[in-house]
């Protein structure tokens, strides 16, 4: 049901929102309400009002929200508003090798002017999340952070393998609220230390206990609707498999409020590690493993903690359900190309990660060029046509990926 019921729009936008209390979902609704009724005369004059009087220092987050929902009524394939969540890998460097990743086989940074670009870009994202190679190898990264801890709507996640956080790291992650996943694949020291080659088990283990004594020292960190903001990603291989059965207890003494069970997939360089690891191949395996998982997320359920299972058969928790597989019907199902921006750690672009098409490449062009090239607005050109089946991926065309309007 929607938000606004126009015939109940009698007010302004400021008599509807006051400026602490704005959100980015209820403006869109107010101006789809306005718009679609055809009352684009008063919705032009209330946003400029709003802006004028009450905006502030969120000024340019609300004006390129308000910019961006009004393109997107008018099927706009060139946009004047700017990506609102960007996902970026400022580097392919890491620490650390681990088994079955290929980022070391890599070198790539972001340029200084791709650095100067995302600062530019800040005050008007919603989210952000930084990865790699390990973030925090990459030069840019301090400057970068503390540059975004200046925008309180700027929702912030750092993906970390989690060896290189400090107190001075966690000490400002944790105040500023910013979302934390860190990457885990073994809770005993053998097995992390087998996967996560050149990672020190005890340097994590002090890791956590830093982070578990700030967060409970930092009321914002510890109210119960931000426990998600510290999460664990366990990539479930035949060599951790078993490790399963006690990942709930390990999560709960470090106090993560979310558990990523993921699945191995095979990289350029590592083939031969995937076919010694797949679980697939194994029905006994396979078999253990579904067995297992609804202890686990019934043990976390019991402490607050979320599962998002990938690997087994029963993994309706994941944010790609394959039981669902119901094309969709809506013909603009997904708002992702006039919102969204990701980049990968070899500089290559798309709008989000199911995407089958690159988009661009931050070694040869800017973010803004690569925002309005052709390959962007044939993805907006796509969808609007319904007739997107060569840019887009299964899981989203039959349904199965959820939140692609939700910016
Ligand atoms: C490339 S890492 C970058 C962030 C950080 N260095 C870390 O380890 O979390 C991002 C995520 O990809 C996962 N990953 C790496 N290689 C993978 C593979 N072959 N299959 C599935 N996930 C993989 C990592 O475990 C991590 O959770
Ligand atoms: S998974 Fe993360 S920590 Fe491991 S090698 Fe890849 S980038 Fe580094
Ligand atoms: S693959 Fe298509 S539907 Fe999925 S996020 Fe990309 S553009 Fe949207």
């Amino acid at each position: 049901m929607a938000l606004f019921n126009v015939d109940k729009i009698s007010n302004s936008l400021e008599d509807q929102f006051k400026p602490e209390q704005i959100s980015l979902y209820k403006l869109e609704e107010y101006i789809r309400a306005l718009y679609e009724s055809n009352q684009h005369d008063k919705l032009i004059k209330d946003l400029n009002n709003y802006l004028e009087k009450y905006s502030g220092s969120y000024e340019k987050i609300v004006s390129n929200k308000m910019l961006n929902t009004i393109e997107l009524l008018q099927n706009k394939t060139v946009l004047k508003s700017k990506p609102m969540k960007l996902r970026i890998a400022l580097t392919s460097d890491c620490n650390i090798r681990c088994l079955m990743c290929s980022s070391h086989n890599y070198h790539f940074n972001i340029s200084e002017n791709i650095f100067k670009e995302i600062i530019g870009l800040l005050p008007y994202l919603r989210y952000v999340q930084w990865y790699g190679g390990e973030v925090f190898v990459s030069k840019y990264f301090k400057d970068i952070f503390d540059e975004a801890c200046k925008y309180p709507y700027l929702v912030q996640r750092i993906d970390t393998n989690g060896l290189l956080l400090n107190e001075t790291w966690i000490n400002k992650i944790v105040e500023h609220s910013v979302g934390l996943d860190i990457s885990i694949d073994g809770i005993t020291k053998d097995i992390y230390e087998k996967i996560r080659y050149g990672g020190k088990f005890e340097n994590l283990i002090d890791n956590l206990n830093l982070i578990y004594k700030k967060g409970k020292e930092t009321a914002s960190w510890s109210r119960p609707e931000n426990k998600t903001l510290l999460s664990m990603s366990f990539i479930t291989m035949k060599s951790n498999y078993r490790q399963l059965e006690g990942i709930v207890e390990f999560a709960k003494k470090y106090n993560f409020g979310a558990l990523i069970i993921n699945y191995l997939c095979a990289t350029d360089y590592t083939q031969e590690f995937y076919k010694q690891e797949k679980l697939d191949d194994s029905a006994e395996i396979m078999e253990h493993i579904n067995k297992v998982m609804p202890h686990v997320i019934n043990e976390a359920d019991k402490c607050g903690i979320k599962v998002h299972d990938r690997v087994s058969r029963n993994n309706s928790h994941s944010m790609v359900t394959k039981q669902s597989n119901t094309p969709r019907k809506d013909k603009l199902f997904c708002f992702i190309p006039w919102q969204q921006l990701e980049t990968n750690f070899l500089g290559g672009v798309r709008p989000y990660c199911f995407c089958k098409k690159n988009a661009g490449d931050i070694n040869k062009n800017s973010l803004e060029e690569i925002w309005n090239n052709e390959i962007f607005q044939e993805y907006r050109a796509k969808l609007l046509s319904g007739n997107c089946s060569d840019f887009c991926s299964a899981p989203c065309l039959n349904g199965q990926v959820v939140n692609l309007r939700n910016i």
